[in-house]
């Protein structure tokens, strides 16, 4: 007969063990800080066997480190890993609790106390439970920046810390026995940046070798910090510090490759069977990477690099249509080595709707630029004019592909302006903007030619989606 143990030990290495798929996770999501995932798991494990010990949370991490290198990321991705969704985290952003009164916000005022019934305490025992999932029990409870806490933070949490109990204002308990606490902190990361060398860009090692003499500085650089900041009795209650390493060029370059599959993943969930192939240059990602990233910032600016060169350009794009189903997308670096291109491979219908041309026409020079600038962000090309004079000149000779006219023009009226450029192009979309009511016989015109109308004020959002509705249809086939 076979025994027990041996189905235990296949079971063990089987793919699907919880375990693997842990750090497998892990360590896919956060990149270049193995230290992470080796000191974390283990306690997860311990829990999962049944062998936290009672009366203190599962775990207390602090996570130091120069901004950017993924303490928080850490803890959103186990939130992924353990309970689907980076969400689910109960995070406190000790940033917000930098005077006492705000600290007494976290626990719930004592009974007695004026209004104690509306304030809710952050901390409850059902909010730790609202973070966990059907797949796990654990809670993970974040105090992002720690440091930039009043006092008060630090001993309200030594409880916590020291017997998993936290006593609310009503004198209620919430426990955390089945809590993972992280502390994360900057504190001593200046001086890190310092010992890193700035001029350098950023640490850049071949192969991904971890520069141990500089991972054990930047050690003790965060624990002198710590030890200034915190008494030795809160310091004493972390199960483990765990110092985050500058980013190297190699764990930057495998961020972008995630944060594009993200990005890609995204465009999949949101179009559906509209959806697209990105594919991005070796010199575009070198791109992003070189915008992206620097030992300051980590890769907190490659999100926001990533959002303004592509994602912002992208949308700009699928919104107005140019960018056909299944199409491939190209990306590409500008030649002015400035921007990125971005162009669907696609068949003939994509390359032949470029951004369309829009003309504003109004003698509200405010207005006007402001559109200007709403448009341009948006990739639209822009003509403007303060009369109906140049207007005209405008049309002839640039052919728009919409415009946005103001009723009352200083030598004209917009909507017998419309009525003008719809007979010389039929396929243009006209929209009348108006800080009046009509007279009856322009009100008539419009609804005879279909022009939508913008009574003033209105929202920059209406002007944008009148167009990129209008232009999305037929009509922006035929141009080009
Ligand atoms: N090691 C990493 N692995 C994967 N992504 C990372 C990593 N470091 C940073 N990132 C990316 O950069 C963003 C910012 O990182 P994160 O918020 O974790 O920085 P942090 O270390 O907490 O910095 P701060 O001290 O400023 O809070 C993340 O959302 C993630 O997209
Ligand atoms: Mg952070």
């Amino acid at each position: 007969m076979d025994k027990p143990k041996s189905t235990q030990g296949r079971a063990r290495r089987s793919p699907s063990d919880p375990t693997e798929d842990l750090i497998a996770g892990l360590s896919r999501k956060v990149v270049g800080q193995p230290e992470a995932t080796r000191v974390i798991v283990p306690y997860i494990q311990m829990y999962q066997a049944g062998l936290a010990p009672e009366g203190r949370p599962v775990g207390v991490f602090l996570l130091l480190g120069p901004t950017g290198t993924g303490k928080t990321k850490t803890v959103e991705a186990l939130a992924d890993v353990l309970h689907g969704s980076e969400k689910n985290v109960l995070k406190v952003d000790c940033g917000e609790f930098q005077m006492e009164h705000e600290v007494a916000k976290l626990i719930g005022a004592p009974p007695g106390y004026l209004g104690h019934r509306e304030t809710q305490p952050m901390l409850t025992q059902q909010k730790l439970t609202s973070v966990t999932s059907e797949k796990c029990s654990l809670s993970l409870v974040l105090f992002d920046e720690i440091e930039k806490a009043a006092p008060s933070m630090a001993r309200l949490l030594l409880g916590v810390l020291d017997k998993g109990v936290l006593r609310l204002g009503d004198n209620s308990t919430v426990n955390f026995e089945k809590s993972l606490v992280f502390l994360t902190s900057n504190l001593g990361a200046r001086e890190m940046i310092r010992e890193i060398n700035p001029d350098f860009g950023f640490q850049s090692v071949k192969g991904g070798e971890p520069r141990t003499d500089l991972t054990g500085k930047l050690r003790n650089i965060g624990m002198i910090s710590v030890r200034k900041r915190f008494s030795p009795e809160f310091v004493n209650r972390i199960d483990a510090i765990i110092t985050y390493r500058p980013l190297t060029a190699e764990a930057l370059s495998a961020i972008l490759d995630i944060q594009i599959a993200d990005l890609q993943n995204h465009v999949n969930t949101r179009l559906g069977n509209r959806s697209f192939t990105l594919e991005a240059s070796p010199e575009a990602r070198g791109f992003l990477l070189e915008k992206g990233s620097s030992a300051e910032y980590g890769a907190r600016e490659l999100n926001r690099t990533i959002h303004r060169f592509l994602t912002q350009p992208l949308a700009t794009l699928v919104a107005t249509n140019q960018v056909s189903p299944g199409a491939r997308v190209r990306v590409e670096v500008a030649e002015d080595r400035d921007k990125l291109n971005i162009r669907s491979l696609a068949g003939e219908a994509a390359a032949a709707s470029p951004p369309p041309t829009v003309m504003l026409v109004d003698d509200n020079r405010e207005l006007l630029h402001y559109l200007e600038r709403l448009m341009a962000d948006a990739g639209w090309k822009l003509l403007t004019a303060e009369s109906a004079t140049e207007a005209k000149r405008l049309m002839a000779e640039h052919k728009p592909d919409a415009a946005l006219l103001d009723y009352m023009l200083p030598d004209g009226n917009g909507v017998e302006l419309g009525v003008e450029f719809l007979q010389a192009a039929p396929d243009a979309l006209v929209i009348v903007m108006t800080g009046t009511i009509l007279p009856a016989e322009e009100e008539a015109l419009c609804e005879e030619h279909s022009f939508p109308v913008l009574r003033k004020p209105f929202l920059a959002s209406d002007v944008m989606n009148q167009i990129r509705g209008r232009l999305s249809g037929a009509g922006a086939a035929g141009r080009g």
